[in-house]
């Protein structure tokens, strides 16, 4: 049987990562993080010192980006032209820069291609901001994962946290309210549930309840 295409969207530090990663790992299938290529992508436009507002050059480096995810052991490994960049792609300059570089139209389209070619065959989870809304518009299950701001923030803080990044929360706060501003308000592919995703609000609930929710449906569409 064909491997299903499963979407995961929703704000940043919703838990669809975690959630995403273990579903796959569970299913067997390919885990596609999206926001991991565009955040490769910033950091090729960081090192190489072109503007976020510079959408022609993002656009050839998105072209020419030797980009390669692997997922073994619950773990993404991302490979930026033969380099390591794992680390390097969740640095806060990154993360200040990746919601401009993400919202030029042409910049997208060559990004959307990639994870087109990458998630059509099925088999995969693909987690992002319009999976279900416009990469994978007939997935076989489109999930909206949200949670409340000040849990989001106290999890993305405590990830930082097991990094040896000690920043408060109400940086945390302050930090992904802006994202969430630029990726839901932006005029190309915003952050918004399709309207035939279910969606399942993480607050209250463990890692293992999430990924459980996921796993019924899809068992249920299986
Ligand atoms: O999931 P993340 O926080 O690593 O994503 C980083 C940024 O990438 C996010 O702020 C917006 C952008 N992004 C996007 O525009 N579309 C996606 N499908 C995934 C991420």
């Amino acid at each position: 049987m064909k491997g299903l295409i499963i979407a995961i969207d929703g704000p940043s530090a919703s838990g669809k990562s975690t959630t995403a990663k273990l579903v796959a790992e569970r299913l067997g299938y390919t885990y596609l993080d999206t926001g991991a290529m565009y955040r490769a992508l910033t950091w090729k436009a960081l090192r190489q010192g072109v503007n976020g507002g510079n959408e022609d050059r993002l656009c050839q480096l998105a072209s020419s980006l030797q980009l390669t995810l692997s997922f073994e052991d619950g773990r993404l490994r991302v490979f930026m032209d033969g380099e390591e960049v794992s680390r390097e792609i969740r640095s806060p300059q990154v993360s200040q820069m990746v919601s401009i570089v993400s919202r030029h139209p042409r910049v997208r389209r060559i990004m959307v291609g990639r994870q087109r070619r990458i998630g059509e065959k099925g088999g995969v989870v693909v987690e992002g901001r319009d999976i279900g809304t416009v990469v994978f518009p007939q997935a076989d299950l489109k999930i909206y994962l949200d949670a409340d701001p000040q849990e989001r923030a106290r999890r993305r803080m405590k990830e930082l946290r097991a990094k040896g990044i000690n920043s408060p929360l109400d940086e945390q706060l302050s930090s992904l309210a802006a994202r969430d501003r630029l990726d839901s308000q932006r005029r190309d592919s915003p952050l918004r549930k399709a309207d035939d995703a279910i969606l399942i609000d993480t607050t209250h609930l463990s890692i293992e309840e999430e990924v459980r929710a996921v796993l019924d449906l899809i068992k249920g569409r299986g």
